[in-house]
This record gives structure tokens, C-alpha cells and sequence, in this order.
């Protein structure tokens, strides 16, 4: 077997990624409250499951930990952080905004800043506070008013001290996994009629936001992080698996980003699923060669596929979430090389990829899933006193982020 040096450009940012939801610790808002609510108990004991094991509650306790994060960052070389704030911290209630809470985020953007740290901020990250929760979600068009308000707050605020911006994480999965099939809060099938003032509603939400932030600076770097599958016809042949492929692709990539396309300084993503279409229900036939601890398929070749889709709209691109649940950490690294090995080839063709964030810095809560899924370069003891320690594989990252290269074995 030979070695192959693959050396990035010069300034390609090498980061991670985290939420504050999934990593904090003590929000109340719609997600907590819906993880204890009566039909998720139900559920969860219908299936056998622990209740404790679905809840997020002290999270990784990051709120009172950030110099033991920003230790792991440092070790990590990171050139970036992808890190959220909390609005349900930030406005409790509607109008009053906590400036705690503001000072408390502004010291750790700080501490990024005296690092050499790249922030990028998120705005949302699929959780609400309580009270847009009881006027409606993203269902009541003044959902948009609130978000403008408190974007309008942060970008006051905070705003000097944020490089990159994401207004909304994911729009495209809340909008699936809360209103289609409910599998997130608000987890209400929604009529059509209403699921599509949601998505209407998330477009502007980020228009607004996009308006806002570059009102203060016209230099600000703005975007969504948009979920990007590679999705596939199983056979190229077979017409009807072609049209399948084609309309998913459609609605689940590229839509959101073509609605917004106008308001975008760059294009954030997300690679984790690699979709191969069949005719036939449930429409999807993965040949899982590999699969990562959740099932997923490990599926490498996609995120090239993904970058040269990406490269039409003629924007940078970064990816903002890549990675895999691995508690043995014995495929996080081939993982990791393997992807980085397609987005290589990607910039040899001359697609404009300038960032990589690795999903997650930390072991968290992973949503619905609980915590079984463990995505960190760091592995947390939630028994003992929330230790990090860091995995083997976070020393090949940390090697990749210093010498802006990826040894690949050919
Ligand atoms: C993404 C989410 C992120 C994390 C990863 C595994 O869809 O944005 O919060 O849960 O999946």
C-alpha cells in the first residue's frame, strides 16, 4: 500500500461542531419539556426504554464547562468552533431578554476570539422557547417577528464577535421530523396547508435574519446549514426509481436552498446519508456495506457527489456537520480520511470548499435517540463529574488540523 499526502489550501478552516442544546445542560424549553411529556413516556416504556436514557437534562454540563471544551478545541488545533446559543435562555419569556445570559455567551465568544478561534454562531438549532411553543411554533407567522427580534439582540450584541453566522440549523429536518412525521416537538402530523406555512415560515425567519445581520455588517458571512443526503436511483435504467431519486433530491436538498438563494454569502451543509432509491416501499434499499452504530450506512463517495450539486449555486461552501456515532472509536478515523479524501478530490476539480467541521467535539445528547449515540472526538463520563477524555481518532483530527494535510493510504 502507498501514501498519498493530500494537501489542503492555504486558510481551509478545520473545526467541530456542537449545539447548545445537545451540550449545556439546564434549558427549559419545547424539547425538554416534550422529552417528559406523558406520550413520549408512554412510548419509551412501550418500547422498554429507560426514560433517563432520553432525557437531556444536565446535558455534558458544558454551560459550566467551556474551559474544558475550549481545552479540547486547543488540542484539536481547531482553526473553528461551530457552537449555538440558546434563545429560550436569551428570552425566557417574550420581550425580556436575560442579559446574563448575553454576558455569559459573550465571554466565551470572547475566549474563541483571544484563541484565534473562527466562530460560528447558530442562531437555532431546532429548539424553541416555551412560549413561541404555545403560540404556535413555526406554524404562526409571528414566530418570524420574534426570531428577527431576538437575531436584531444577538447581532448587537454578539455580533462582533462572530465570523461565520447560521440562522437556522436544519430547517428541512425540523420541518420533516416535527410536522411530517413527527418525531420531534412539536411531533404533530401537520395538515399540508399547515406544514407548508411551517416551511414558509422558516424561509422567511431566515430572510429576515440574513436582512438584519447584514444591515449591521455588510461584510457578514450568512447562511442555513442545510442537511444534503446523496440520494441515488438504485438502477440508473429503472425510470420510475430515476423520477423518485429526482423529486426527493427536489424537496429534501434543494428547495430551501434555492428559496433562499438570494440570502446566502455562503452555503453551511451537512453530510451523513447516502439515499438509494427503489420503486418500491419504503422507497429506500441502502446496501449497508458499512454502518455506523445507529445504523446508519457509512457511505464516503456521497460527500463528493453532494460538493459537485453544491458547486452550481457558485457560493464557498463548508461543511458544517460530518461524523458518526462510534463508542469504540475504531472507525471514527478511517471515517473521518475517507471523507476528507473525496471533499480533496472535490477541490482538485475546483469546487470553492473552504471549511471542514467535524460532528461533534463532545459525546451529547443526541435528540430523540437519547444517549447512545456517542459522535464525540472527546468521550464524557455524564457518572464522573462530565471527564472528557479525548479518543484516539482526535489525534489523527488533530494531526489533519495542524498540518493542513490527510495522509491516505492508496
Ligand atoms: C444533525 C443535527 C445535529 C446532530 C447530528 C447527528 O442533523 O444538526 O444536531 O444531531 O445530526
Amino acid at each position: 500500500m502507498s501514501k498519498k499526502v493530500l494537501k489542503f489550501p492555504k486558510n481551509f478552516l478545520w473545526g467541530a461542531s456542537t449545539s447548545a442544546y445537545q451540550i449545556e445542560g439546564g434549558i427549559y424549553c419545547d424539547w425538554s419539556e416534550w422529552e417528559k411529556s406523558e406520550g413520549r413516556k408512554k412510548k419509551l416504556k412501550k418500547k422498554g426504554k429507560k426514560l433517563e436514557d432520553y432525557v437531556c437534562g444536565q446535558a455534558v454540563d458544558s454551560y459550566n464547562r467551556f474551559d474544558e471544551d475550549l481545552k479540547c478545541i486547543k488540542e484539536l488545533n481547531l482553526g473553528g468552533y461551530r457552537m449555538g446559543i440558546e434563545w429560550a435562555r436569551i428570552e425566557p419569556s417574550e420581550g425580556n431578554f436575560d442579559m446574563k445570559a448575553i454576558e455569559y455567551y459573550r465571554k466565551i465568544l470572547q475566549k474563541l476570539k483571544d484563541n484565534n478561534i473562527k466562530v460560528v454562531l447558530t442562531l437555532w438549532h431546532w429548539t424553541n422557547p416555551v412560549w413561541i411553543r404555545d403560540q404556535g411554533g413555526w406554524m404562526n407567522k409571528k414566530t418570524v417577528k420574534d426570531f428577527a427580534r431576538y437575531s436584531e439582540l444577538i447581532v448587537k450584541e454578539l455580533g462582533s464577535l462572530v465570523d461565520f453566522w447560521v440562522t437556522l440549523n436544519e430547517p428541512m429536518m425540523h420541518f420533516f421530523n416535527g410536522y411530517l412525521i413527527a418525531k420531534f416537538p412539536p411531533a404533530k402530523k401537520a395538515r399540508i396547508c399547515q406544514g407548508l406555512r411551517v416551511y414558509k415560515n422558516l424561509v422567511r425567519a431566515h430572510k429576515e435574519a440574513y436582512k438584519i445581520i447584514h444591515t449591521k455588517n455588510k461584510n457578514a458571512k450568512v447562511s442555513i446549514t442545510q442537511i444534503v443526503n446523496y440520494i441515488e436511483p438504485a438502477h440508473k435504467w429503472n425510470p420510475l426509481e430515476w423520477l423518485i431519486a429526482k423529486a426527493y433530491h427536489y424537496f429534501g436538498n434543494d428547495k430551501f436552498l434555492q428559496d433562499i438563494k438570494k440570502q446566502l454569502d455562503y452555503i453551511g451543509f451537512d453530510y451523513y446519508f447516502h439515499d438509494r432509491m427503489v420503486w418500491y416501499p419504503p422507497f429506500r434499499k441502502n446496501l449497508n456495506k458499512e454502518v455506523n452504530d445507529m445504523g446508519w450506512e457509512v457511505y464516503p463517495s456521497g460527500i463528493y457527489y453532494v460538493l459537485k450539486y453544491l458547486s452550481k449555486f457558485k457560493l464557498p461552501l463548508y461543511i458544517m456537520e460530518n461524523g458518526l456515532p462510534d463508542e469504540d472509536d475504531d472507525q471514527r478515523e478511517e471515517f473521518i480520511k475517507n471523507h476528507l479524501k473525496y471533499i480533496h478530490k472535490a477541490i482538485k476539480d475546483g469546487i470553492d470548499v473552504k471549511g471542514y467541521f467535524y460532528w461533534s467535539l463532545l459525546d451529547n445528547f443526541e435528540w430523540e435517540s437519547g444517549w447512545m449515540p456517542k459522535f464525540g472526538l472527546y468521550k464524557v463520563d455524564r457518572k464522573n463529574n462530565f471527564k472528557r477524555t479525548a479518543q484516539p481518532s482526535s489525534k489523527v483530527y488533530a494531526n489533519i488540523c495542524k498540518n493542513n494535510e490527510v495522509i491516505s493510504e492508496m
